[in-house]
Parts: structure tokens; sequence; C-alpha cells
């Protein structure tokens, strides 16, 4: 009888598991939880140079903007740098893919949660914050 429990709880735990992870991995392939771009989620209050702006470039624009690959003349490799495209309105053109502008990234185009904060960091003066 005991023994009987013992495998019939195991079983339960093993189902539980199986259905928990299932369960998960429908929830991880919703599109707004892996780029979450919804209002609640994307902070575009106080969006700082160095933790959200600078590794958004580094990651999807320095590959092609620095001093050792310098496309279209454009340099992204310093706040000044950065900060300039950004109040000339170039970068921000080119990342909306906007007509008249080249669309950037070359090849693909960010999650609009990190186009509002380039926006909103441009709007609150373009800081080395
Ligand atoms: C794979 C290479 C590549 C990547 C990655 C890339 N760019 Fe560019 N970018 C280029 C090239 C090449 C040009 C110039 C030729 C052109 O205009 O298409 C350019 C031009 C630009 C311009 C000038 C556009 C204009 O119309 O005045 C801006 C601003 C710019 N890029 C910003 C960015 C930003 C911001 C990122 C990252 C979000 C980025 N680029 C990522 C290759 C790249």
């Amino acid at each position: 009888m005991e023994h009987q429990t013992t495998k019939f709880t195991k079983w339960l735990l093993f189902v539980g598991l199986i259905l928990s992870l299932g369960l998960s991995a429908c929830y991880k392939d919703n599109e707004e939880d892996l780029y979450p771009d919804n209002g609640e989620s994307c902070n575009t209050e106080n969006v700082s140079f160095s933790q959200t702006i600078e590794p958004l470039v580094n990651n999807n624009c320095l590959s092609c903007h620095s001093a050792t690959n310098t496309s279209g003349g454009v340099r992204l490799d310093s706040h000044s740098a950065i900060a300039e495209a950004a109040t000339n309105g170039r970068l921000l053109g080119a990342i909306r893919h906007e007509a008249g502008f080249s669309a950037m990234p070359q090849g693909g185009k960010l999650p609009d949660c990190a186009i509002s904060q380039f926006e909103a960091w441009a709007s609150q003066g373009a800081l080395n914050n």
C-alpha cells in the first residue's frame, strides 16, 4: 500500500514537471515576453546613456560605425558622436526607417522599445549619464 502511494506520488510529480515545462515553453514563445515593447515593460523614463544607449549602440551599430569601419562617415564610438547623431535627427530617422534616411541597423530593425529609448534619451537632452 505504502509502496503504491510512493509510486503514485512520483508519477504525479513527473506529470506535473512535464506540464510545467510544457506550459513555460509556450509562455516563452509569446513574442511580447521575448521582445517586451509595451508601455508596461519598456522603460523610457530617465534613459541613461551608460546603462541603455551605449549597450544598444555597441551591440547593434558599432561593428559598422567605429574608427576602423566608419560606414557612411558616421562614427558612433563616443558619447559626443552618438549625441550629435541623435540630436541632428539622422540617427532617429535611420532607426525609425524614415523616408530619406538609410534604414539602420543595416538589414534589420531594432525592437520598438529600443527605438523609444533612443527617442526618449534624445528628447531628454542626450545626456552623458
Ligand atoms: C552592417 C553594417 C551597419 C550596421 C550594423 C549599422 N549601420 Fe548605419 N550605416 C551603414 C552604412 C554602410 C551606412 C552608409 C551607407 C548608407 O547610407 O546606406 C550607414 C549609415 C548610417 C547613418 C546615416 C544615415 C543617413 O541617411 O543619414 C546613420 C545615422 C547610421 N548609419 C546609424 C546607425 C545606427 C544607429 C546603427 C545601429 C542601430 C547602425 N547604423 C548600424 C552600415 C551599418
